[in-house]
């Protein structure tokens, strides 16, 4: 089986809020376990930025109707590629915001300004996805040392 990884980018439209977001979240985390996709979807909250990783031909077809979901529009493919391994395999989809992202490192893909999530490269998009994903990581084993 060819494993895929895939970035793109997308604004929101009015069509969506909070409560649409849960909807997506809700939908997406049951269909992606049953079709073997993990991965990452980050909100601004003006943009989404997503990586998809899975089955090849389960990732295409998923990010074809994703393409023509009316609650965002702009979807701009950063990157695709084939993968070793999974880079977000504990997650049928992960719901982060680029503001839990340290504003040093949010300083870096952002040159100084407002972040641009459409002039990243594929490796930049790829690099800040995994930044926020590892702090959230660090979070959760701090919240489940506490709790012990
Ligand atoms: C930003 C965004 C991210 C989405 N991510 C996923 C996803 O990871 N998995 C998924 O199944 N659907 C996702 N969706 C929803 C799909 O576009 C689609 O509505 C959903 O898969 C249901 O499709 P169906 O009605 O053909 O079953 C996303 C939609 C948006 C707007």
């Amino acid at each position: 089986m060819q494993l895929v990884r895939l970035i793109y980018v997308s604004r929101m439209t009015e069509d969506c809020d909070m409560s649409g977001i849960q909807k997506i979240l809700e939908v997406s985390r049951k269909k992606n376990r049953a079709q073997d996709i993990t991965g990452v979807l980050c909100y601004d909250p003006a943009f989404f930025l997503q990586c998809l990783e899975g089955p090849r031909a389960a990732v295409n077809s998923l990010y074809a109707s994703i393409v023509q979901d009316p609650r965002h529009r702009d979807v701009l493919l950063l990157g695709y590629c084939d993968a070793e391994s999974r880079e977000f395999a504990e997650w049928s989809m992960a719901f982060l915001a680029t503001r839990d992202l340290d504003s040093q490192a949010l300083a870096q893909y952002a040159g100084g300004g407002k972040l641009d999530p459409y002039a990243l490269s594929a490796k930049q998009a790829h690099d800040l996805l995994a930044g926020i994903v590892a702090q959230e990581r660090e979070r959760l084993t701090a919240q489940a040392a506490e709790g012990a």
